[in-house]
């Protein structure tokens, strides 16, 4: 061919590709030649379908199980996406507000999706069928689940996230390991007579207890709130930052949580009392939002609602169900 007769908009990028490989002192015809040999991307390629579709292995022949297999890895994935947005806002090096607004909706949607989807686990499974299965997953639970967690360390200050009564008494000195030892859920899963943790948390820290202390230490100072009240109480987004904030602390704190708790009310409320559940905490204690009361941006709520964290929305959803 004609090299004349080409048209001039590929040999315009033809010498801008030349100029690109150049600059970092590479032969723009070897990365042609590569070009030549490589094939065309396919779909189920580029989002790696077979890996995605053979991470579903069930311990049991009960069908069911395929069911709760698929929805933890689906609200996982959420979990990532989440954090996906989190992370870039808490390791940006200058708060733009815009940015800010933008990425905590599209958390707060993620949120929205997982909240409303719950019904594919609460009717989505027989129930005999789950009692059955999760004999053969113990002692495994979402609650080890390490996303869940970094989703908390990413949005807000340690000391949020201690129990309730811990919060305002903190001593004057602590470190980041004493403090992640009296975090809410290590009090929710450590029997308090013996203080014996269960082995779901004896297994859970010894997976992530780096992991966590490093996040600790990098996002005390960068994390959500931290933010918020240091860069964006002034700008002229700050309602709707407001606005979204309080949007996210609802959401992942009291309706997410909310609609799970429904979800272990109709599986393991048994006729005669409550089933114990896989990572043995006394999960009717544990896991409504009122009792955990976990905020994570408390200077955004009035004394009043805080001290009404979850509780009317609990009567209603419970009396609904
Ligand atoms: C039949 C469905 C489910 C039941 C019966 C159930 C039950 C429970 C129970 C009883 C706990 C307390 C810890 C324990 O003692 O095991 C827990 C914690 C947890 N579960 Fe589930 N769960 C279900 C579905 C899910 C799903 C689909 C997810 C999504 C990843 C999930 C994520 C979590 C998380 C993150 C915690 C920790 C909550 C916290 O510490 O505040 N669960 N679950």
């Amino acid at each position: 061919m004609d090299s004349s007769n080409l048209d001039p908009n590929i040999v315009e990028k033809i010498k801008k590709l030349e100029e690109k490989f150049k600059a970092s002192g590479q032969d723009i015809s070897s990365y042609l030649d590569g070009l030549l040999q490589s094939d065309y991307l396919k779909y189920w390629e580029y989002i790696n379908l077979d890996t995605l579709l053979n991470l579903q292995q069930p311990k049991t022949r009960y069908p069911d199980e395929m069911v709760f297999i698929m929805y933890h890895q689906i609200t996982e994935l959420y979990f990532k996406m989440v954090l996906w947005e989190l992370e870039q806002l808490t390791s940006m090096k200058e708060v733009d507000p815009k940015v800010f607004l933008m990425k905590i909706k599209r958390v707060n949607r993620y949120f929205e999706n997982l909240i409303h989807s719950f019904d594919i686990m609460i009717d989505g499974m027989e129930r005999e069928q789950f009692l059955k299965f999760r004999m053969a997953l113990l002692p495994a639970s979402g609650f080890q689940s390490a996303q869940y967690r970094l989703i908390e360390l990413n949005a807000t200050d340690l000391k949020n996230l201690l129990p309730q009564e811990d919060r305002d008494n903190l001593p004057e000195t602590y470190t980041d390991e004493e403090l992640i030892q009296s975090i809410y859920w290590q009090k929710g899963a450590t029997e308090l007579e013996t203080g014996k943790k269960t082995l779901t948390l004896v297994q859970f820290e010894e997976k992530y207890r780096d992991l966590f202390l490093k996040v600790i230490r990098e996002k005390q100072n960068s994390n959500i709130n931290k933010i918020y009240l240091q860069h964006l109480q002034e700008v002229p987004e700050a309602e709707a930052i407001r606005e979204a904030l309080r949007e996210f602390d609802s959401l992942a704190n009291v309706f997410w949580p909310l609609s799970h708790f429904k979800t272990a009310v109709r599986y393991l409320q048994g006729d005669t009392g409550m089933i114990a559940a896989s990572g043995g905490t006394n999960w009717k204690k544990y896991l409504p939002p009122r009792f955990q009361c976990v905020i994570f941006f408390p200077q955004l709520w009035s004394g009043e609602e805080k001290k009404e964290w979850g509780k009317a929305w609990v009567m209603k959803e419970i009396s609904n169900s």
